[in-house]
């Protein structure tokens, strides 16, 4: 009811300004009387994906709680589950400010944040100390000074760090604003990173005795051939998920709006039909035999139905679907999807 009118006032100031005051607030509020302001019932729908028990098919997507520092915080909102991250080995600062872009006209926004987090050690604390009993998503990556060549060591680092704090661990191999990172979707560089993380959560099944299932997250940008063959390889490699998608680097629709160019990943209403189309290829490829986490301009019931739409008429039995919670500007919009 009154975000429209404390929009117009936060958009008066610098994005990530107001994204970093959000998280101090959500971070001190999270487990005290204070999150009332926030909390808030959901009706339980419970889907099972991957073996997991998700209370509610909408979740919180990576990108807006790097740190997971807030993890009580979205709880008491009432998401299905929490992704935090996209976490790496060692902190880092990401590229220089300003680095996030509100494009209101377009309900979107490029960032091009580069993976700034305080690294996988004080991830692990953060989610030690807020004992979540939920489905926690933990989202790993490169960083940014680590060669191609070795990116595979830094996601097995991460993977053994967090495996036994997470319910299922994401790959993100699409984030554009890392070098060399999307390389990583294709051919031999995919099939050879899969199968180290393949060995590495059956050797961690075992030293913990509990599986936790590994998720891929793949870029928008992608021909059908391409969509394919990553099908292909999730499959021989028997990952257990895929998440489409993360942000796009086409500016079609918002060239001529002001900061339209800024370089990164553009996300909100213009990746919508392009998470959409890949989600479709991928729904037809997969045939059932590997999960879809749909994700990509999802702001309303209507947009979360359209990716539903996208597998369950190809047969699907998938209904699981997550809602980027990526920008704080956009916090309004659980309201429109649990009312
Ligand atoms: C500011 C910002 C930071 C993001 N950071 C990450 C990240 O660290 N890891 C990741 O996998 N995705 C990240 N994303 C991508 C989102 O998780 C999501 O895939 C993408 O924004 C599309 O969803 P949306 O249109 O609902 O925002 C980020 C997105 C934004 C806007």
């Amino acid at each position: 009811m009154f975000y429209p009118a404390i929009r117009k006032v936060l958009f008066q100031f610098d994005a990530e300004t107001i994204h970093e005051l959000t998280i101090k607030g959500l971070k001190s509020t999270g487990s005290s009387p204070l999150n009332a302001f926030y909390k808030q019932r959901v009706a339980e729908k419970p889907v099972k994906v991957m073996g997991i028990t998700f209370p509610n098919p909408l979740g919180l997507a990576a990108g807006l709680d790097k740190n997971g520092e807030c993890i009580n915080a979205f709880d008491a909102m009432g998401f299905g589950f929490i992704e935090v991250g996209t976490v790496t080995p060692r902190p880092q600062p990401g590229n220089d400010k300003p680095r996030i872009f509100r494009l209101p006209e377009a309900n979107a926004i490029i960032n091009r944040m580069g993976f700034n987090n305080k690294g996988v050690d004080y991830l692990v604390s953060q989610v030690r100390s807020a004992n979540f009993s939920g489905v926690l998503g933990i989202n790993i990556g490169k960083n940014k000074d680590t060669p191609e060549e070795k990116a595979k060591d830094d996601y097995i680092h991460c993977m053994r760090k967090v495996y036994d704090f997470a319910t299922y661990i994401t790959v993100n191999i699409s984030s554009p604003n890392t070098p060399g990172l999307r390389a990583l979707q294709y051919g031999d560089a995919l099939n050879e990173l899969l199968s180290a993380l393949k060995i590495e959560q059956r050797n961690l099944a075992k030293q913990y005795n509990k599986y936790v299932p590994v998720a891929v997250k793949i870029a928008p940008d992608l021909t059908e051939e391409e969509v394919l063959s990553i099908a292909q390889c999730l499959l021989d490699n028997e990952i257990d998920g895929v998440i489409a998608t993360n942000t796009t680097l086409s500016r079609e629709g918002v060239e001529q709006l002001q900061h339209g160019n800024e370089q990164g990943g553009l996300s909100g209403a213009p990746v919508k039909e392009k998470s959409t189309t890949v989600i479709r290829i991928l729904a037809k490829a997969l045939d059932n035999k590997l999960p879809i986490i749909g994700v990509g301009g999802i702001a309303s019931s209507d947009d979360a139905n359209e990716k539903l739409a996208a597998w369950c008429r190809l047969g699907s039995s998938v209904h699981w679907l997550y809602l980027s919670r990526s920008a704080t500007d956009k916090i309004n919009s659980k309201w429109i999807i649990v009312k």
